[in-house]
């Protein structure tokens, strides 16, 4: 679906008539092309102490790594495409007032579409009080820096739990996606990382070889994952309901990949998704349950069928699907499961209790099929979407769409694309340290955290 203010507000009279009127002005966004660099700029990266090296060093020298413009010290006049902010060695409150003066001196040389993007160690429960402190406060801190951005630029934090190294594969991959426009409509969100064996994070064909499923990919998001883990190198099998069997071989065929109509509520789907994988390309590595449904209707008007159909395809196909494929071993070489939640089960949304419910379950369940999996190497996380314009977001009634579009930070909707990127980067090798995560793509939605 077009978004027509955001063509409108950036263009001509409009442009300036808006910025007069003090309307929002949602920017055009950094989205990923292949050839184009990493970041739109030089990378200061902050933190540590003068003269003494420091995991800001560590990150410095791998930011090198991958041919970038990289500066420990701010001047005057240098226009930056990111700001790395490394954390990770504060004990107390006090130590990070010198690191964020520092950044708040360059924020005006951010370049539009640039990245502030912290390393930091989560709280862990051993800590003193002062060191919870301490590393809690980033959360806050980058929440807001993040709200403070604009012309598209964002602000993500990486936050390292277990020792996890801040220059480990895994933390360097998240650290990439969050710098690289992949993640454009991410925003102010921090993402765990454990340690954890990897590859190194590539932009080059990073699934090849690996066998996908994607629920639900004969359109709207679905269709965009698939097409995103195709262009990653992955052989994609794409599955919906017969209905949609015709769009369904489309997709499919554009990314040379295999359809299989099913409905994922059947009870034998666990079965037949390993079955075709099997049969067709030898294995199965990366199962991401798209299919999702809406049956709006405040509580009070809820009838069963409507709240029984929303909880069968959002969240017990997937645990019945998992089931069977963790009971047959059917998921080989260190396998990634990454299933769509959304804002919706994190902060609640009025006419979809059963939606709701539904969303906050993958949430749940994604927790602890993570714990399964880490047995066989294996990952299993959430992305949470806000509002991207797909044939169900264009459902919406004019008023509210267009309310939901603009109460983020970066006040528009995401497109299909920008789920795909962060599942393709879940699903990625690189990724191997991120598991029982939930990773929203909601632009910094305004509701919830
Ligand atoms: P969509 O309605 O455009 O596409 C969903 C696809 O799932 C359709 O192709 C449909 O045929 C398929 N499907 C539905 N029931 C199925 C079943 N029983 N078996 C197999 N396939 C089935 O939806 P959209 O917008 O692309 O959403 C994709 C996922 O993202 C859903 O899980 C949705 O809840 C989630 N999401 C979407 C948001 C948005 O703003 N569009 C926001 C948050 C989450």
């Amino acid at each position: 679906m077009a978004d027509r203010y955001l063509t409108a507000v950036n263009s001509g009279v409009t442009k300036t008539v808006a910025k007069k009127l003090g309307l929002p002005r949602p920017a055009h966004l950094r989205r990923y092309r292949a050839g184009d660099p990493l970041v739109p700029g030089p990378v200061l990266v902050l933190g540590g102490k003068p003269g003494v090296p420091d995991a800001a060093d560590d990150v410095a020298h791998a930011l090198l790594g991958w041919d970038l413009d990289v500066r420990q010290n701010a001047d005057a006049d240098t226009r930056w495409g990111a700001i790395v902010v490394v954390l990770t060695e504060i004990t107390s409150p006090a130590d990070l007032s010198g690191p964020v003066m520092d950044l708040g001196g360059a924020l005006r040389r951010l370049l539009p579409g640039g990245r502030v993007v912290t390393v930091s160690r989560a709280a862990g429960d051993d800590d003193s009080p002062t060191l919870a402190a301490a590393r809690e406060g980033v959360d806050g801190f980058l929440r807001s820096v993040a709200k403070e951005l604009r012309a598209g630029a964002t602000g993500n934090g990486v936050q390292l739990t277990d020792g996890a190294a801040p220059d480990s594969p895994s933390a360097l991959a998240a650290l990439r996606f969050f710098l690289s426009g992949r993640s454009a409509f991410v925003d102010g969100q921090l993402l765990e990382v454990g340690p954890a064996e990897a590859p190194a994070a590539t932009d080059d064909s990073p699934l090849a070889g690996r066998v996908a499923v994607v629920t639900g990919g004969a359109r709207g998001i679905g269709a965009s994952i698939a097409r995103t883990l195709a262009r990653d190198g992955a052989t994609v099998v794409v599955v919906d309901v017969p209905a949609a069997g015709e769009a369904l071989a489309k997709v499919a065929n554009e990314i040379r990949g295999t359809a299989l109509q099913l409905d994922v509520t059947a009870p034998d789907a666990g079965a037949r998704i390993l079955e075709h994988a099997r049969s067709r390309h030898g294995g199965l590595h990366v199962l991401v349950h798209n299919a999702g449904i809406l049956r709006d209707k405040l509580l009070a008007n809820m009838s069963p069928d409507k709240w029984d159909a929303v909880i069968a395809v959002n969240l017990l196909a997937q645990l019945r699907i998992n089931d069977y494929l963790l009971g047959a071993n059917g998921l080989s070489d260190a396998p990634r499961i990454v299933s769509l939640a959304s804002t919706s089960g994190i902060a609640g949304n009025r006419g979809q209790t059963n939606y709701g419910y539904s969303k906050a379950g993958v949430i749940g369940h994604t927790r602890a099929t993570a714990r399964l999996l880490r047995e066989v190497g294996g990952t299993a996380n959430a992305v949470a979407p806000g509002f991207i314009e797909t044939d169900m977001t264009a459902s919406i009634p004019f008023a509210a769409r267009e309310v939901a579009r603009r109460a983020s930070s970066l006040q528009q909707g995401g497109q299909p694309v920008d789920v795909a990127e962060a599942i393709a980067f879940l699903a990625s090798p690189a990724a191997a340290g991120v598991s029982g995560q939930v990773l929203r793509v909601c632009g910094q939605n305004l509701v919830g955290r």
